[in-house]
Parts: structure tokens; C-alpha cells; sequence
């Protein structure tokens, strides 16, 4: 039967279907089954030849006791951030998904990286599916001296790729980006559920053969996810997401899935002029550039299984608009709306007639229920005009989750935050109270307790009182 030669793939999340229908079965998205041939992706270079290569005898189980399994040494790129992110370098023969938005600074990452290695005696190729050889070679002279010993080929066909690959045999390849790679058997355009997840495959098969470490450099759709399709998410052995406002200086790396290494890393980076810089002590950029003035705060948040310093700031000005205007950068919109409403409501004050303005410096993006207690403290310090740094202009630290009934709520990794912020001489921190008192911590049960605290700080023993109304 005709029908068996090809299949239809939902471009969506890459579930396969015999017949054509409006509706995927398998994520319920309508109008995206793509008709794609069958044929060449089973006999491709993936899986075919690697079977093809071993031995077709019944195999023999072995007791995990028994099996042999030798230090592999790992690939330093020379980007200490990444290689932490990594599980510390890069393992010969893996693949890595790289994921971002445009302009995020993939290219200049792995080129970087790709440099390094060349510097230290490795076999690197990168290969350039977006841009011209040319292009590549602009930025690589932004980059310095390693980035230009890097060789490039500006190939978009597949089996180009993986004919230079079986021909140079790299330690490591970069592949940017997998969107643009596109395999002759296959009808589809580049980009689309089939190609990418052919190109992933046959990469794979190929790479894993010659033991070749492999970046593929991937772009995300508008709702975050890399490639569209979720099929390469689980065919690499890493996932790293690279992330951060594209006006902003600062960049994280952070690994969503890793085979070798654990998730929670993140590596954080600042863009210059002459490329990626790593940021080794985020938290002394951070408080260095806190100030002392009424509405910041310093949060002691977390960043993976990284304690991470950051200031925030906010502006509460009166205003005749309404409804007045609430703005929120690097926090989320509607947990800002919320703290509003309990501050409103459990001891704070009320900003019905003010336009409020919350900002997280540096251009980092905060996350967790963590930030609240830093977001109402610099709210209610704005509004009276009062700062929370003590007599000596000392920031004050906190970290806590608020309740809808005004509690605070612990949050996790409290040690680390609190140890953190005693590193950069900020203490004690504000704090919800946790199941064992901690050094360092002023403990609060709720945030009435707490705006009492923080806002008395500089003069001893004020009230609060709504002095600005
Ligand atoms: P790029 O790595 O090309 O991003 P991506 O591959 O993720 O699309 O570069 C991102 C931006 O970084 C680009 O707008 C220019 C800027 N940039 C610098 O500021 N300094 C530099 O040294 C380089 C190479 C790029
Ligand atoms: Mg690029």
C-alpha cells in the first residue's frame, strides 16, 4: 500500500500518525500532521549503521557489579561557568542541546568555547547552517585570538555534515543550528518535526561512532521550548538553556536535563564587547551595586543550588491615572499584584492612589515565592520615604514567601541564603522562622512583624505609621 512509505507527524510535539486527520491524537493541536516519508528515516545514518557495526549475536546481560566502566577524562571548554553546568566539561561522544532565543549569544558561547579547545589541542569543527563563513569569522575576530583557530563549514545539508564529520572526526562539533540542517531523502522544510528530529539522529548515530561531543545549537519557539518539537529533549543527553533579557548585560546558562551532571547549576555571564564574560561571584556584583536609598532591599535568593545576592528596587509614585499602573521587571506581574493586596490588607500600606514600579537590578530574573518578602519590604520602604539599610548604610537581606493572610512562609534552602548574605556582611536576615532557629536569621511569623522590624531599623524603635498618606 502507498501509505505505508510515509507517515504524518504532528509538527507540534512529534507524534506520528498512519493517517492524515485534523486534529494530533497525541497533544490534541489541530491542523499540524505534515505528511513525511518513512522510509529514509529508519535506514539513515542513525540507527542503521550503528546497528550495523556491532555484532547481532543474543546479547548477555551483565550484573552492574561486573561492568567496566572507565574514567572518561571530560573536554574543558575554558569556560568555567559552562563546564560547571556541565558536571565539569564536556563527555566525549555526548550530545548537547543548546537552546535560546535569537541574539541570546549562542553563537558567541559555543564559539568561544569551540576556541578554547582548539587552543588546548583539540579537534574542534563548527558548522554554520545561519550564517556565511565570513559572518562566522566577523565575530570570532570580536572574540580574540583562540575563537580564530576555529574551523568552519557553512553547510546546511545533512549528509554534507556528516561526510565532514566521518572525514575530519572532531573531538568537538558545534551544529548551529539543528533548525537549519536538512536531509536530501526528506521532503518538509528545515526546521519542521522530521528534519530536526532526522538531523538529531543521524548527528547522534554518527557523532556517538566516532565519539564526537556535540553541541546542537537550537532556537525556541515563542512559548520556550527548544525546537518545537519535544523529540530531541529526550534523544540528547543534555539540555542546557541559555536565557536573559536581550538589553540586559547579564546571561544564565542552566541545564533543564543532564545525563552527567546535576540540573540545579547555573552559570551566569555578562556580555562585552569582546564576547561572553563569566560572572564568578554574581552576589558581590549584586550587593556592590545596592544602594542604600528607601525602596531597595537585598534578596538572598537562589539560582539552582546557587545562592544568589540580588537588589530590588521599587518606586511608589502618587498618580491620577486609573487604574494606576503596576509594573514589574525581573518579578512576575501577578505575584507583585498579590503582595500589593496583602500589604494593603496585613500592615502595610495602601498604594490604591500610586503608580508602583518593581524592579530586580541587573537585569536577573527571579522565579520563586522566595521574593515576596523582598518585593513588599521595598514597597512599603518606597512609600515612606524611609530606606531599610541600618545606621551604617548596611542593606538589609531577606528572603521569604507571604501568605494570603499576611504569614510568611518558609522557603528552601534557607542556610544557603542566609550563609550568603553573612558572607557579604549582611546580617541578620530578615527571614520567615523555620523549623530550627539559624545564625544570622531575625526570625518573623508574619509580615506585619516584619515591616515593624525592617522599617525601625534606622531609627531605633519607630513605628509604622502612615506618615506619607
Ligand atoms: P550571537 O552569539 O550571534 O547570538 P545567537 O547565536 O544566540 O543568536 O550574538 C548575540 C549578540 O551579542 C549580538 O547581538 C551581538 C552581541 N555581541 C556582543 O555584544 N559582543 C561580542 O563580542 C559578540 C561576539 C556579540
Ligand atoms: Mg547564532
Amino acid at each position: 500500500m502507498a501509505r505505508s512509505s510515509s507517515s504524518y507527524v504532528c509538527q507540534a510535539c512529534g507524534h506520528e500518525a498512519l493517517a492524515w486527520s485534523g486534529r494530533c491524537g497525541g497533544c490534541g493541536e489541530w491542523n499540524t500532521l505534515v505528511e513525511t516519508p518513512r522510509e529514509p528515516a529508519g535506514t539513515g545514518a542513525g540507527s542503521g549503521s550503528r546497528r550495523g557495526s556491532r555484532a547481532s549475536k543474543a546479547g548477555r546481560p551483565v550484573p552492574l557489579r561486573e561492568v567496566s566502566a572507565p574514567k572518561v577524562a571530560r573536554l574543558r571548554t575554558g569556560i568555567d561557568e559552562l563546564d560547571r553546568v556541565l558536571g565539569g566539561g564536556l563527555v566525549p561522544g555526548s550530545l548537547i542541546l543548546l537552546g535560546g532565543s535569537p541574539g541570546i549569544g549562542k553563537s558567541t558561547l559555543t564559539g568561544m568555547a569551540l576556541g578554547n579547545l582548539a587552543a588546548a589541542g583539540e579537534t574542534v569543527l563548527y558548522v554554520s547552517g545561519e550564517e556565511s563563513a565570513a559572518q562566522v569569522k566577523l565575530r570570532a575576530e570580536r572574540l580574540g585570538e583562540a575563537a580564530l583557530r576555529v574551523p568552519v563549514l557553512a553547510e546546511t545539508s545533512l549528509e554534507a555534515v556528516l561526510a565532514t564529520l566521518e572525514a575530519e572526526r572532531p573531538a568537538v562539533c558545534v551544529i548551529d543550528s539543528v533548525q537549519t540542517m536538512h536531509a536530501e531523502g526528506m521532503s518538509g522544510a528545515p526546521g519542521s518535526v522530521g528534519q530536526v528530529r532526522e538531523a538529531a539522529n543521524a548527528i547522534m548515530g554518527t557523532a556517538k561512532r566516532l565519539d564526537c561531543a556535540v553541541i546542537l545549537v537550537g532556537h525556541v519557539t515563542k512559548d520556550g521550548a527548544v525546537a518545537g518539537p519535544r523529540v530531541l529533549e529526550h534523544l540528547v543527553d543534555c539540555v542546557l538553556f541559555f536565557e536573559g533579557e536581550r538589553e540586559r548585560s547579564f546571561r544564565t546558562v542552566r541545564a533543564l536535563k543532564n545525563r552527567f551532571g546535576a540540573t540545579s547549576e547555573v552559570g551566569v555571564f555578562e556580555m562585552r564587547s569582546g564576547g561572553l564574560v563569566e560572572v564568578l561571584d554574581p552576589s558581590a556584583r549584586f550587593v556592590g551595586e545596592a544602594s542604600a536609598a528607601p525602596g531597595s532591599v537585598v534578596l538572598a535568593s537562589m539560582e539552582g543550588s546557587r545562592p544568589l545576592l540580588v537588589e530590588v528596587q521599587a518606586l511608589v509614585a502618587p498618580t491620577e491615572i486609573v487604574p494606576p499602573r503596576r509594573t514589574a521587571t525581573g518579578i512576575d506581574r501577578n505575584r507583585l499584584a498579590m503582595v500589593l493586596a496583602v500589604l494593603a490588607r496585613h500592615g502595610g500600606p495602601s498604594v490604591a492612589g500610586a503608580d508602583v514600579f518593581v524592579n530586580v537590578a541587573g537585569g536577573v530574573r527571579i522565579d520563586e515565592p522566595g521574593a515576596d518578602l523582598a518585593v513588599a519590604l521595598a514597597v512599603a520602604s518606597a512609600h515612606r520615604g524611609e530606606p531599610l539599610a541600618d545606621a551604617e548604610g548596611r542593606p538589609l537581606a531577606c528572603f521569604g514567601e507571604v501568605g494570603l493572610t499576611g504569614e510568611l512562609r518558609p522557603v528552601g534552602h534557607a542556610e544557603r541564603r542566609v550563609a550568603e548574605a553573612l558572607k557579604f556582611g549582611l546580617g541578620p536576615v530578615l527571614a520567615p522562622g523555620g523549623a530550627e532557629p539559624l545564625r544570622g536569621v531575625a526570625p518573623h511569623g508574619d509580615l506585619r512583624r516584619a515591616l515593624r522590624a525592617a522599617l525601625g531599623r534606622g531609627k531605633a524603635g519607630s513605628e509604622v505609621s502612615a506618615h506619607a498618606a
